[in-house]
């Protein structure tokens, strides 16, 4: 059975079977001319205010931004969808608007090949999770489990809860978790409202996962992994392996480092990046397959999707410039003038990471044009065996 919800998402899958590693991101090129960082956000290199992104093992320092970027930072999420939905959503909030994907991850605009495959961008962005999910084969025949690591504002929960709904699937539950409580509150609240009738949502670290062993029949983490410090990623991935069922799959989308800066320009992006949207230290995607395999995971698949979100590069920096910029410049001289906009608020202007945000926008377009970032998908399975010593107790760090 085809998860897909449109015949549209359908006839543009791409070809998922394409077995390599690599590097190189063609399809995230571009001609348009940037936007300077010193002069639209009053940031010089020589006094950067980079302080969002960390290092090291998660601390409460780590844990207090990501709960800022992503609990404070919410409504600047609302402008990742298309132009009538953003209106929507700042106007009447995410879970009145049904059609906002309401998904935190990049989205799938082209092919592999790099030409465009014809989606909007709300289809876009629901294709990365049709596309995670399917590479989950799962047997819908049977009752299932599913676990959405790091599930944002339950969007990709949502999308798959009401399509197993249409499907006819009637045995399954779809559990998500997330560090940030206003992620969970939001999520639960949209799901309930729109249907999705069998998702639920927990606030927890994903490094302590709190779920019985091999309980799911597949996880999927988009976009998650990269807010883990690398020397946890191997603590994330054996959480994993724990409570996926013999068998199971975990299906990782995300972003990685292509290759290490040369110049000081170039280390100069990398921490505007990760400063804006709150990351530790990146590693490559085959560093990812090492750190799997460790974890004792067999690694099914691990394709490249470069290509295929590229457009997302330069569509949320153009989104960042014409659309964000001035919104948060009107804002401020607003608030100079002595009214704080109530209305502007709700695009996220006045949350203390919009700046960084919006440089985050502009450095990855320069770190993309220059092959440093790469996309990436990773099919692992956890074996039919247990030769590993399978702890009853969740691993990792409690909260
Ligand atoms: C880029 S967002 C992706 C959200 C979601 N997967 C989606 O695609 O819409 C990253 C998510 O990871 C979550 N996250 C980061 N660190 C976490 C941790 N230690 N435990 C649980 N969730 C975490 C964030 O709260 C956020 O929901």
């Amino acid at each position: 059975m085809k998860l897909c919800c449109a015949a549209q998402l359908e006839a543009v899958r791409p070809r998922l079977q394409v077995p390599l590693i690599s590097v190189g991101c063609e399809g995230w090129t571009s001609n348009e001319g940037s936007f300077e960082l010193q002069e639209e956000t009053n940031m010089t290199r020589r006094q950067p205010s980079l302080e969002r992104s960390y290092d090291g093992f998660m601390g409460d320092r780590a844990l207090d931004l990501i709960n800022e970027h992503y609990g404070e930072g919410i409504d600047i999420y609302s402008l990742w969808a298309e132009l009538p939905d953003v209106l929507n959503a700042w106007w009447r909030g995410f879970e009145n608007v049904p059609s906002h994907p309401a998904q935190l991850h990049y989205a799938w605009l082209n092919n592999e090949d790099g030409t465009p495959n014809g989606l909007g961008l709300n289809d876009g962005i629901r294709l990365a999770t049709t596309t995670a999910i399917e590479q989950l084969e799962l047997n819908y025949s049977k009752p299932i489990a599913l676990l959405d690591v790091g599930c944002g504002v339950g969007g990709t929960a949502l999308q798959v809860d009401l399509c197993l709904q249409r499907q006819k699937v009637r045995d399954y539950e779809i559990h998500g978790i997330s560090i940030v409580a206003d992620q969970v509150k939001l999520a639960s609240r949209r799901c309930r409202k729109l249907g999705a009738t069998k998702s639920e949502f927990l606030i927890g670290d994903c490094l302590h996962l709190p779920y019985e062993s091999s309980y799911f029949d597949g996880i999927v983490a988009i976009e998650t992994f990269c807010h883990i410090p690398p020397e946890d990623k191997l603590n994330l991935l054996q959480g994993c392996v724990r409570v996926l069922a013999q068998g199971g799959r975990l299906v990782i989308l995300d972003g990685y480092v292509a290759r290490e800066p040369r110049t000081a320009d170039e280390e100069y992006w990398h921490r505007v990046f990760r400063n804006g949207w709150t990351l530790p230290e990146l590693i490559t995607a085959e560093e990812m397959s090492n750190l799997a395999i460790e974890s004792g995971f067999d690694v099914e698949n691990s394709f490249e999707g470069s290509s295929q979100v590229g457009p997302s590069v330069k569509l949320i920096y153009r989104r960042g410039k014409y659309i964000f910029m001035p919104l948060l410049r009107i804002y401020r001289l607003l608030k100079r003038l002595g009214h704080d906009s109530r209305l502007l608020q709700r695009t996220g202007v006045h949350t203390p990471n919009a700046e960084a945000f919006l440089q985050a926008g502009s450095a990855q377009k320069e770190l993309a044009e220059r092959d440093m970032m790469a996309y990436h998908v990773h099919v692992l399975r956890r074996p039919m065996y247990a030769a590993w010593p399978l702890s009853s107790q969740p691993l990792g760090r409690k909260l």
